[in-house]
């Protein structure tokens, strides 16, 4: 089934209108197009080179940043959102006023690896338009009515999920021109894995909770585990992300002491929040350490949050060591 025809139905079903439906097409046309660019790097120029911007969060841009951003907005326009919230902007890009939806994106996940050949992506995350550019940014997770992301790796992929459904679901984009094809429906992230996906190069500035966690699960099969782990970290949150999604494990991006860690490095609204929607409806869970990622209200359109993600079980013992860390 395409994509095209999933939509359609989708919207025959009442779990998507005319607005999500146009929004996730064009997005979808987009990340071809941002695939297509980035099979090219190299070729016509490197678009990892850094173009001496600084996005909203002080990171400094690189060239596909900037360029997946704009195919974005090219291809959002006249479509059913009214505005974008955009990684790469300090404020809301107002897009259609008819439109009911916003759209929050990173435009292009993975900044570190464009270049070297090692998957990065695009992640949406699509709320209500309340009319105000303050109000559109600052809505709680739960309140998404669809979440998703695109991988450009060995394949180029999209997860989605709705609100209105449990279904989360899988697409290939087919390399001979049909666009993007189902490849899984009802995805449930499995619950028994040993693997997990830390920077652990930051160990030193990690607080009590993370390296009580660590201790133990390198402590392997002789420890309160009794299972020995394999490590994986790509570096790319989607890609991670898609592991986790097919394999099981847990992803974890701390707080940490480094100066700008202190509530962690990924961004609650277009990163932890559309995440931790499909975590949720994958059977999974989404933390910020204490609670629910799905349940924290932003204060700030580029707010940072801790993010823990994957099976629910392996989430739920990095929560005790967040609740037992707080009775100490
Ligand atoms: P972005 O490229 O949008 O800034 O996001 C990069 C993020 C995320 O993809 C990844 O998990 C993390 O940064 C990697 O951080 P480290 O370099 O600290 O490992
Ligand atoms: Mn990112
Ligand atoms: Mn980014």
């Amino acid at each position: 089934m395409s994509l095209h025809e999933f939509l359609a139905s989708a919207q025959e079903q009442g779990h998507a209108d005319a607005d999500l439906v146009s929004v996730i097409r064009a997005l979808a046309i987009a990340a071809q197009d941002i695939d297509h660019l980035i099979r090219r790097d190299g070729l016509d120029e490197n678009l990892g080179s850094e173009i001496g911007g600084i996005n909203s969060d002080g990171d400094s841009q690189k060239a596909l940043d900037v360029r997946s951003e704009e195919i974005i907005i090219n291809h959002l326009e006249g479509q059913g959102a009214a505005a974008l919230l955009s990684e790469e902007q300090e404020d809301p890009i107002p897009l259609n006023d008819q439109g009911s939806l916003i759209v929050a994106v990173d435009p292009l996940d993975g900044s570190s690896n464009i270049s070297v050949n090692v998957t990065i992506g695009t992640i949406f995350s699509i709320l209500p338009s309340h009319g105000d550019a303050k109000a559109h940014s600052l809505q709680q997770g739960r309140d998404q009515i669809a979440a998703g992301f695109f991988t450009y790796g060995p394949q180029t992929t999209l997860i989605l999920c709705f609100a209105k459904t449990d279904d989360v679901v899988t697409f290939t984009l087919d390399p001979d021109g049909k666009g993007f094809l189902m490849t899984g429906e009802g995805l449930q992230i499995p619950t028994t894995t040993k693997e997990f996906a830390i920077n652990s190069a930051y160990t030193n500035h990690w607080f009590k909770p993370v390296q009580k966690w660590m201790t133990d699960t390198l402590d392997g099969q002789s420890g309160p585990q009794g299972k020995d782990y394999r490590m994986r970290w790509v570096g790319s949150l989607v890609s991670d992300a898609w592991r986790i999604f097919q394999r099981g494990g847990i992803f974890l991006y701390p707080a940490d002491r480094r100066q700008g860690n202190e509530t962690g490095r990924l961004r609650l609204v277009y990163e932890a929040n559309p995440i931790a929607l499909l975590a949720e409806k994958a059977g999974g869970k989404a933390s910020n350490g204490y609670g629910a990622i799905l349940d924290m209200t932003p204060e700030d359109l580029h707010q940072r949050v801790p993010l823990f993600f994957g099976a629910a079980s392996e989430v739920d013992r990095i929560e005790n060591e967040h609740n037992q860390e707080r009775d100490d």
